[in-house]
C-alpha cells in the first residue's frame, strides 16, 4: 500500500494498539511521540519511532520523508480532573498542538486524518445511549479541548483536500490479546486499570465513587470497549477515508451497552477468583449516572464489528498485562 501512516501518540496506550493493528494489516507506520507519557518499548518494532512534539517543524520532515498519506492523531492529555485544575495544559496539548499538526498535514497535502475524540464531548447527556448528533456540552476542559479540535477538522476539511474521521471513544479498557501492549502509565484513575492493580497487589482496595446514581445498582454505568476492537475501528475508518475521499465522519466507538462499577468488580472477582475489597465512597465531581454509546452509525458505516465484546475478556486481558508489567518491575 502506498505511503506511510503517521501515528501521533503511538507509544501511548491506545496509540500503541493502533500501531499493532496497522502493522498487522500490512501498513507502513511511522510514530511521532514525545515519550512524556508513552514508552518507546510500547511501539511495535515494525514501526519507525521519531521522538518529537507534534507541533514541531520536524513533523513536516517526517511527513515528507515517509510519504505520509494519512495521520492517526492520538497524542494528547487525557486526565479529566487535571484538565479542570490545569485547563491551559489541555488547550495547549489537545487543541493548539492539534492545530499545528493539522496545519502541517494541510501544508504537506496529507489526504486523510483520524482523530481520537471522546464521549466527554457530550458532557452529561439528556438521553442514553447517546448518538453523535445529540448536544455536545462538555463539562470539563478535557472534553472541550477535544470538541474544539473536532470543529477545526470540520472547517479544514471544507477548505482543503483532506477528509477526516473523529472517533468518540467511550471507556477504553483491556490490552492486546497477544500481550504485546497494554495500559502502562502509572497513576491510573480508570476503573478497570485500578481494579487489576488491586488484583495484583499494587493497591489494597477499590473505591466505588457514588452509590446513589440513577442506575439499577446505584453505581455509575459505562460502556467499556476493548482497546483492540477500538484499534480495529481505526483501521476500518482509514480504509473508508481512502475509499471515499469526499466524505468525513464522526462516530461513537462503544458497544452500546453499559456495566455498573459493581458489574466490573464482579467480573474482576470472577476472573481472578479473588474478592477485592470494595470501599463505598462519595461521588467524584462531574460523573454522569450512565454513559453509553448509540453505535448505530459506526455499525452502518464501517465493516467493523465488535470481536472482544465481553467484560470478562476485557478484564482478563487487562489483568494479564498488569501481571506482565509486574514482572518487568513496573
Ligand atoms: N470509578 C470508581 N472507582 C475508581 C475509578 C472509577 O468507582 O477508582 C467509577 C467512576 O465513578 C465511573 C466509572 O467507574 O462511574 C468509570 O470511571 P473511569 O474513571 O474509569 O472513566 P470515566 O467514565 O470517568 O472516563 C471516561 C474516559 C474519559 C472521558 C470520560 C467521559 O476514560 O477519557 O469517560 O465522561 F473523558
Amino acid at each position: 500500500m502506498d505511503g506511510a501512516i503517521l501515528v501521533t501518540g503511538g507509544a501511548g496506550y491506545i496509540g500503541s494498539h493502533a500501531v499493532l493493528a496497522l502493522c498487522d494489516a500490512g501498513h507502513r507506520v511511522v510514530v511521532v511521540d514525545n515519550l512524556v507519557t508513552g514508552f518507546a518499548w510500547a511501539v511495535d518494532p515494525r514501526a519507525t519511532l521519531v521522538q518529537a512534539n507534534i507541533e514541531d517543524a520536524a513533523v513536516r520532515d517526517v511527513i515528507a520523508e515517509h510519504g505520509v498519506r494519512a495521520i492517526m492523531h492520538f497524542a494528547g492529555s487525557v486526565v479529566v480532573p487535571e484538565s479542570v485544575s490545569d485547563p491551559l495544559k489541555y488547550y495547549r496539548n489537545n487543541t493548539a498542538a492539534s492545530r499545528s499538526l493539522i496545519e502541517s498535514a494541510v501544508a504537506a497535502g496529507v489526504a486523510h486524518f483520524i482523530f481520537s475524540s471522546t464521549a466527554a464531548t457530550y458532557g452529561i447527556p439528556d438521553v442514553v445511549p447517546v448518538a453523535e448528533d445529540m448536544p455536545k456540552r462538555p463539562i470539563n476542559p478535557y472534553g472541550m479541548s477535544k470538541l474544539m479540535t473536532e470543529h477545526m477538522l470540520g472547517d479544514v476539511a471544507a477548505a482543503h483536500p483532506m477528509n477526516y474521521c473523529a472517533l468518540r471513544y467511550f471507556n477504553v479498557a483491556g490490552a492486546d490479546p497477544q500481550g504485546r501492549s497494554g495500559q502502562s502509565t502509572a497513576g491510573a484513575t480508570h476503573l478497570i486499570k485500578v481494579a487489576v492493580e488491586a488484583a495484583t497487589g499494587k493497591r489494597g482496595h477499590v473505591s466505588i465513587f457514588g452509590t446513589d446514581f440513577a442506575t439499577p445498582d446505584g453505581t455509575g454505568v459505562r460502556d467499556y470497549i476493548h482497546v483492540s476492537d477500538l484499534a480495529a475501528a481505526h483501521v476500518d475508518a482509514l480504509n473508508l477515508l481512502i475509499a471515499r475521499p469526499q466524505q468525513s465522519h464522526i462516530m461513537n466507538c462503544g458497544y452500546g451497552r453499559g456495566y455498573s462499577v459493581n458489574d466490573v468488580l464482579d467480573a474482576v472477582d470472577r476472573v481472578t477468583n479473588l474478592r477485592i475489597e470494595r470501599r463505598y465512597e462519595g461521588r467524584r465531581a462531574g460523573d454522569p449516572d450512565a454513559l453509553t454509546a448509540d453505535n448505530a452509525r459506526i455499525l452502518s458505516t464501517l465493516p467493523w464489528r465488535p470481536r472482544l465484546d465481553d467484560l470478562d475478556t476485557i478484564v482478563a486481558h487487562a489483568l494479564a498485562w498488569e501481571r506482565k508489567l509486574g514482572e518487568r518491575g513496573a
